[in-house]
């Protein structure tokens, strides 16, 4: 899915009406099965763009546009039509707690079944195979009939995602997914996401806490600071300095082999010599 926005403003539906938006003048186009992370200190305005794009929270002022329609125009029927073609993974993932893994895994693809096979779903699961699959990606296989709330929180974040495979969607919004994950789990879990959404085409937007993350696994990186765009650039050309100023004043919200990177002195220029 292809996005546009322009000059876009939001604000959390809870938010005083003092208070300052929580994304102000925000302009950006990310192309139909772009890869995208988002980074930025706490409060800058990360989750509230994805609710933005998912159609959760409409623009206060400015224009959003999915695929060039603008959704908050569109006839309910078809607005919940783009709807099901979005899928929004919450940093905690809404998993009832007596459900089975499968059944969550599974809940996923209910934009796109009918209302009898949704019910019969919960008797019968169909797709079985398909929710393993998914599971076995991250590892997790061995849960399949397991129970929800007999998970780790890591293992919890990890089922969250294994859904992303079951949605069907083009395009994947997915919020802060690595919070609960050490750093190897955290490569995989990444590494599986971004491989599913090429695997379809779809379009990948995730916020990132862990900016080493970012940018290992994503080829284009957004800096956003105090709701505005701080910078829109290709992963390798995110400095340390760069980063040392998203961060200013939260330099301790910077993950630990970044935080190294960003408090170094600049490269020294190196002699070559060419034969
Ligand atoms: N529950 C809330 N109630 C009121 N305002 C909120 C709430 N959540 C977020 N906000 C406002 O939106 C801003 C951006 O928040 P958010 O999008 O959650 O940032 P991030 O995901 O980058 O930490 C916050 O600084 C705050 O002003
Ligand atoms: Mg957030």
């Amino acid at each position: 899915m292809k996005i546009d926005l322009h000059d876009c403003c939001a604000r959390h539906p809870a938010a005083r009406d003092a208070a300052p938006a929580a994304l102000r003048g925000l302009s950006l186009h990310i192309a139909q099965g772009e890869q995208v992370a988002v980074i930025g200190p706490s409060g800058a305005g990360k989750t509230t763009l994805l609710h933005l794009l998912a159609c959760a929270l409409p623009p206060s002022s400015g224009h959003l546009r999915l695929d060039d329609k603008d959704p908050w125009t569109l006839k309910r029927a078809r607005l919940h039509h783009l709807r099901g073609s979005l899928f929004l993974a919450p940093q905690v993932p809404p998993l009832p707690p007596r459900q089975r893994v499968v059944t969550a895994v599974l809940a996923a693809r209910l934009p796109h079944i009918g209302l009898w096979q949704s019910l019969r779903s919960l008797v019968y699961p169909t797709g079985i195979a398909q929710a393993e699959a998914a599971l076995e990606r991250f590892d997790l296989a061995d849960k399949l009939f397991g129970r929800v709330d007999r998970l780790s929180g890591g293992e919890r974040q990890r089922v969250g995602l294994a859904r992303v495979l079951l949605a069907q969607a083009s395009l994947i919004l997915v919020d802060e997914p690595l919070s609960a994950l050490d750093p190897t789990r955290a490569h995989q879990a990444i590494a599986a996401l971004t491989l599913a959404a090429r695997e379809c085409g779809a379009s990948l937007v995730t916020t990132l806490h862990h900016v080493d993350m970012a940018l290992a696994h994503f080829p284009r990186i957004i800096g956003l600071r105090d709701g505005e765009l701080a910078f829109d650039l290709p992963a390798i050309e995110v400095t340390p300095e760069r980063l040392r100023t998203l961060y200013a004043q939260h330099l301790d919200e910077l993950t630990a082999p970044v935080a190294v990177a960003a408090f170094e002195s600049p490269p020294q220029a190196v002699a070559m010599q060419c034969r």
